[in-house]
């Protein structure tokens, strides 16, 4: 039998917060949960997760709590920070300590940026680990594991692919962590589709060789190289000018004329939610995988969840 990775304690504040074992571990396990949930739903018996939501999801906190509930554990929490003493003017850091007195595991989403890693400075003294459920346009890192384990799910491999991100790469969190990611793994080159208003930031850019992207707002010019599409949504909360994001918000819609010049085999990927960047249409095509990716959000919570609180042997 193969070692256990232990990973107990730690936080998941940015997507290389981990190494590439230690995310394989975590595939493996989700992939094991998958197979048989029925063996874990015990595992998680009398363990307590928060979940503290400044910003709205669905996703992300619903597969958190829908993955806790699946382990056996329990849940606080509020999607509406107006309903705790926030709104007494009480501070972040100070809410999230008191909040590890009660909990064992911490998951926050904030609109602004570098929050996480905020909070996981302030609870240096504390137990509880804290995973980034997605700071403003920074970064958004168990989207990052979604986003993989649905790549070596469909694909079998994370290496050696031609990714096209597609939409608002300028404050799409979802692209820059899933760029950070996929640039440690072997040989993949990055095809990146946006106008010009909305391209990646350099911050990012700056990450990738020359050679391993290029950039082109005509997603028609490069469909039939992609092994993955990964569409996103323009991020209207992020826009001070609504004009600016309504002009821009239709730039890019997939639907199955474009799709008629991409390969058989091309996954078509998105963090979800969707606005009208995929055409309904497109959802019942076979290379449509994004309600599965969604759902394999759920497992690979469920393992993140394990590995965090060191609940693998119990
Ligand atoms: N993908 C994602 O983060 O979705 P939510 O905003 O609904 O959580």
């Amino acid at each position: 039998m193969s070692e256990i990775i232990n990973l107990k304690g730690r936080n998941l504040v940015e997507p290389n917060d981990f190494t590439l074992q230690e995310l394989d571990s975590i595939f493996d396990l989700a992939d094991k949960i998958l197979a048989d949930p029925a063996s874990y739903q015990e595992v998680g018996k009398g363990k307590l997760l928060a979940t503290l939501f400044y910003e709205p999801s669905t996703r992300t906190r619903f597969s958190f709590e829908a993955a806790m509930l699946r382990l056996g554990g329990q849940l606080i929490g509020f999607d509406n920070p107006d309903f705790s003493s926030v709104s007494k003017g009480e501070s972040l850091v100070d809410t999230i300590r008191t909040v590890a007195c009660y909990a064992d595991l911490g998951v926050i989403r904030h609109p602004r940026e570098g929050t996480a890693k905020l909070v996981s400075k302030g609870l240096s003294n504390f137990e509880m680990p804290i995973i980034n459920a997605g700071d403003g346009g920074h970064e958004h890192p168990t989207q990052t594991l979604t986003d993989l384990m649905t790549i070596r799910h469909e694909k079998g491999t994370c290496n050696n692919l031609t990714i096209g991100l597609c939409g608002d790469l300028l404050f799409g969190r979802t692209v820059h962590s899933l760029i950070k990611a996929l640039k440690r793994y072997e040989g993949n080159k990055f095809v990146l589709i946006s106008p010009k208003e909305l391209k990646l930031p350099d911050s990012v850019k700056d990450l990738l060789d020359d050679d391993d992207y290029i950039e082109t707002d005509n997603l028609d010019d490069v469909i039939d190289d992609l092994d993955i599409l990964y569409m996103t949504r323009v991020q209207r909360e992020r826009f001070v000018n609504e004009e600016e994001y309504l002009r821009l918000k239709d730039y890019f819609v997939l639907d199955n004329k474009k799709l008629q010049n991409a390969r058989d085999d091309m996954l078509i990927l998105h963090p979800l939610p969707r606005n009208e960047e995929i055409a309904e249409e497109v959802d019942v095509d076979p290379r449509a995988k994004y309600f599965t990716q969604a759902r394999y959000g759920m497992f690979v919570r469920m393992a993140l969840i394990m590995k965090l609180l060191g609940l693998e042997n119990a």
